[in-house]
This record gives structure tokens, sequence and C-alpha cells, in this order.
């Protein structure tokens, strides 16, 4: 059996959720904008879909809008705002997900300016640039993009102290949620926020099929056009059996979401407990000890010939884990956020992240099968 370590890559269908999926495909089958009973039906079972949603953020259901993922929501929320609400300035980090990145590329092609945050060698935003660059308030309309968590370092942002900046400001504020969705509790009656995105396969719901939450004040027009589906904010025939999961995998995460966050917490510092027993020269990446999202640990391994192909000799022996972000799991392209952070290029990082399914008989054997590809540390010889 195969070990699999990279949930914030992606996360296994829960088996529920392919219950409710296969019972959707087996029911669903009619267009839910047609007004017979068939349409009315898939209809129904979309805004029940939207309730649950709604219902985990304290959002109104007329502020849940389904999308194809988390990519999209971060599209949505940056291009829309810049097209819909005057935006001129965007405050954002060189540590966001490439989706949220290369969105602000092309709006600053359209001549809003953008300007990136200082982050810390664990990943923290400098929040007091951050007051600063809002007090200019001859910049224009602003926007601030900041994710909640990163997806590589697990490094959280704080984000009722962004919200309050923001709000003092007059700033928008967008939070790249896809990791923390259905990990953290997020109220949104408590933090003012306007758009925040989930992506359903980081909880164990189907890929290609997310959300964003658009605070019901702010007005958007449809990124994409056609018919009237999403309250007129998104054209083309919903996709009735990845909306049916989402909901049931989100219900399922936050409704046990305590339960698994302490065992995952417990796998977590078992993990690194036994990691800085064997091997020698073991660091971790991000704010692992102070905020940081439970379900990663970003592992830095000093370098050796032995580390080198330390993903591949994982793979080879049953283990799945990244050495990238989420997106280039499997491919061990340079990461933006290590060289953001400045961290040692010459150090070998894995991403190790986890899910409720996680034991630790497996953490165990994976600390066997790392025994066996690195360096275990030397023991004190004791004299006799
Ligand atoms: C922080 C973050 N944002 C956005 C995304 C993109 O989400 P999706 O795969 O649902 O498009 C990911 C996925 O890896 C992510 O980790």
């Amino acid at each position: 059996m195969r070990i699999y370590l990279d949930n914030a890559a992606t996360t296994p269908l829960r088996p529920e959720v392919i219950e409710a999926m296969t019972r959707s495909m087996k029911e669903h089958f009619g267009n839910p904008s047609s007004i017979h009973a068939d349409g009315r039906t898939v209809r129904a079972a979309i805004e029940e879909a939207r309730k649950t949603v709604a219902k985990h953020l304290n959002a109104s259901i007329g502020e849940i809008f389904f999308t194809s993922g988390g990519t999209e929501s971060n599209n949505m929320a940056i291009k829309c705002s810049v097209r819909d609400l005057g935006v001129r300035r965007i405050i954002s980090s060189p540590i966001e997900h490439h989706c949220v990145l290369h969105s602000l590329e092309s709006v600053e092609k359209q001549g809003v300016t953008i300007e990136m945050l200082r982050v810390d060698e664990r990943g923290r935003v400098d929040y007091d640039q951050l007051e600063t660059l809002l007090q200019d308030t001859g910049a224009g309309k602003t926007l601030v993009s900041l994710m909640h968590a990163n997806n590589e370092i697990g490094t959280l942002s704080d984000m009722e102290r962004i919200s309050q900046l923001c709000h003092t400001y007059g700033a928008f504020y967008h939070s790249d949620t896809v990791q923390t969705m259905g990990h953290f509790p997020i109220d949104v009656s408590k933090t003012k926020i306007h758009f925040i995105s989930g992506g359903a396969h980081k909880f164990h719901g189907p890929k290609g099929c997310g959300f964003i939450y658009i605070n019901g004040d702010t007005k958007l027009k449809p990124m994409i056009d056609g018919g009237s589906q999403e309250r007129n904010m998104r054209g083309g025939t919903e996709n009735i059996y990845g909306i049916t999961g989402l909901a049931k995998a989100f219900d399922l995460a936050c409704e046990n979401m305590e339960t698994y966050r302490s065992h995952i917490e417990d796998l977590r510092s078992y993990f690194m407990e036994q990691l800085r027993e064997n091997f020698e020269g073991i660091e971790f990446n991000g704010d692992y000890d102070g905020s940081y999202l439970y379900t990663v640990l970003s592992v830095s391994f000093p370098p050796s010939p032995k580390s080198d192909l330390l993903l591949l000799q994982l793979d080879i022996a049953g283990i799945s884990a990244s050495g990238g972000s989420a997106c280039s799991s499997g491919a061990e392209a340079g990461s933006h956020v290590l060289s953001g952070t400045g961290s040692d290029p010459d150090r070998k990082t894995i991403r190790f992240s986890f899910s409720h399914y996680n034991t630790k008989e497996e953490i165990d054997q994976v600390i066997d099968k790392l025994k066996n590809i690195i360096e275990v540390k030397k023991m004190a010889v004791v004299a006799d």
C-alpha cells in the first residue's frame, strides 16, 4: 500500500462524497435551468449545496457562487475587481499561488499598480509595510490580495489583522483560502472580507469544482458570459455532480474539523520529533511552530548526494510527497516561495502534507524508508 502525504496538492475523494455524487449522477439528469420537474429537482439540489456552503461560512446564500475551482475563483476576484470596482492598485506578496501572481501580471498590463509586500524568512508578510502603503490614499482604489495559508510552506496570514487594516483604509480584501477552506473556521460575518475562494479537491471533494464568496455589498459582473446561471454571474450549465460532491465534502470537513485537526496536529508533531531525532541537520520551512497550516510540513534536508533524488526515491519506496508547489508536485521546478523566503538553494525541500486518513504507523514507515535513503544521525558512543 502506498503512503499518500501530498494532501496539499489534492486529497482523495471520501466514500461519502463518492456516494453522494453517484446518487446525483443517477437522479440529477435534468437541466437546472429547465422549468419542468426534472430541471427543478436539480435546481433544488444546487441551492441546497449553496445553503450548506453558506451555513459553514456564516454567509448568505446569495454570496456563494460555484466555479471550476480555486484558480477560477482567484482570477475572478482579481480581474473583476479591476474591471468592475475601479481598483487601480493591488497589494499582494511574492509568495502567492501562481493563479494569483499570473492574474496580477495580467491586470498590471492594463495599468494597475502592483505592490509586493516584503516577506520574512518564515513567509510572514510585513504588516507595517501594508499599513504604510494603505495610508497612501492617492494611489487610487486598492485591493489587498494575500493568501490565508501558503500551499508550499504552510505559513498563515493574520486575516483578522489584514481585514481591520483594509477596513480602516477603505481597501477591498481578497484572500486565497484554498488551502484553509474546510480546515480552519472562517466566519465572514465576523471577519470583514470581500472575496475568499475554495476548491473542493483540497477537502476530499471532486476536482474541477470550487466556489467564491463575494460579499453581498460588492457588485461584480460575470467573468463568463452566457446564460443566467449562478445568479447571472457565471454562464454555462452547472457542474451538478461536482457541486453535490463539494457540498458533501465541505459539510463533513466542517462538522469534523476539530477531531481531524487534533489527529493531524498529533501526526505532524510526531513526524517532526522523529525527523529531528533520526537525521542530522533537519530544518523546517515556514512558520512551522508559530502560525501554521497544520496539514503541511515543509522539511529542509541538508545538502548531500544522498538527498539529491530524495523525492524520486520516496516515490519508488511507495511514498507520495511533493518537492515544489501543489500544482507542480512531482516536478522539481524551482520554487518561487522558497526563493521568496531566502531559503538556501543547496538544501533539499520536501513538502509532506497530511489528511485525517493518515496514521502514526504510516509516519513510522516513512521514517524507516528515509533511514534507507539518507544519512542517519550518528549516536554518541557511550564508554563503559
Ligand atoms: C493556495 C492555492 N491557491 C489556489 C490553488 C488552485 O486551486 P484549484 O486547483 O482548485 O484551481 C491551489 C492549488 O494547489 C492552492 O494551493
